[in-house]
């Protein structure tokens, strides 16, 4: 059992780096100076006095971000993660990566531009508000046999360990319990593959040992996840 020793070694490692790691980077993300915005608002303080009441991020996020990650942050739209639910300090991470081109996708990155310190800041912390909204099960008759081997992997591999029994997260670990199959699944391959570095090492280290195969079985496992009927 020597090899997973080695492997608990490296997510115990893992974890405690991307913690200490974390906190100064977004601590950085949220002080940084936005200089150089090139003149994209041009008029926003120069009319004080005809300023409108500004808008609150509730308002901002219905206006902005609800096409596509749903009213209540439950997403209908494939390829688009479901946002109720997440803990704020794992949204304001994503969003510092989508901004600095470090995780892309052409939707998001486009999004996350034109934000500032402060815009991140309120989304996120708007998107902690967000109750997990029970989403509808996905389509067709729950595969009994698929959801125990998801139970088993998701055990073998520890994603209990940083995700939580029930799969909700917390601080910069996101929530997957419930969220979209398709998503979960992409996802899952973009770290393996490389292709979504992580804001840590923590995704790429716990997949290492996983099969590619495998991925699929644990997105339909957390996806249909519930915490009375594991
Ligand atoms: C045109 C559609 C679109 C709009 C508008 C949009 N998003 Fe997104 N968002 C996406 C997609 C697609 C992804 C997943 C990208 C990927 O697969 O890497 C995403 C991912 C995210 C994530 C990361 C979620 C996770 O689980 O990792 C956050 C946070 C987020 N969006 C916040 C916002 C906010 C805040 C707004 C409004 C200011 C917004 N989005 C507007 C499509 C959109
Ligand atoms: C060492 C802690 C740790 C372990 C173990 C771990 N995760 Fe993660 N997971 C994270 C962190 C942190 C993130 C955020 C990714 C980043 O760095 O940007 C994440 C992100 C994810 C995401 C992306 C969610 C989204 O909304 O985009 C999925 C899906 C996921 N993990 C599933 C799993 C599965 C399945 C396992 C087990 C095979 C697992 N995780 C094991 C810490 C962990």
């Amino acid at each position: 059992m020597k090899g997973r020793r080695l492997v608990i070694g490296i997510l115990f490692f893992s974890a405690s780096a991307f913690l200490g790691f974390a906190a100064p980077g977004v601590a950085w993300a949220q002080q940084a100076p936005r200089n150089g915005s090139g003149g994209a608002k041009p008029a926003a303080t120069a009319k004080p006095a005809a300023a409108a009441p500004a808008q609150t991020y509730a308002q901002r996020f219905a206006a902005l971000c609800a096409a596509c990650h749903g009213a209540n942050g439950r997403s209908e739209m494939p390829g688009t993660p479901s946002l109720a639910g997440q803990p704020s300090f794992y949204a304001i991470t994503q969003l510092f990566l989508f901004r600095e081109g470090r995780r892309s996708n052409e939707a998001m990155t486009a999004v996350a531009k034109t934000m500032t310190d402060d815009d991140m800041r309120g989304f996120s912390e708007f998107i902690g508000t967000l109750a997990p909204v029970p989403a509808p099960p996905p389509a067709g008759p729950v595969d009994a046999a698929r959801m125990a081997r998801g139970k088993q992997l998701a055990t073998e591999y520890k994603c209990v360990f940083c995700h939580g029994d029930d799969f909700s997260g917390g601080q910069q670990v996101p929530r997957v319990a419930q969220q979209r199959e398709e998503y979960l699944a992409s996802a899952l391959h973009g770290f393996k593959g490389g292709k979504r570095p992580g804001y840590s090492m923590a995704m790429s280290e716990a997949l290492r040992p996983v099969p590619e195969a495998d991925l699929d079985v644990l997105a339909y496992y957390l996806a249909r996840f519930t915490p009375t009927a594991k």
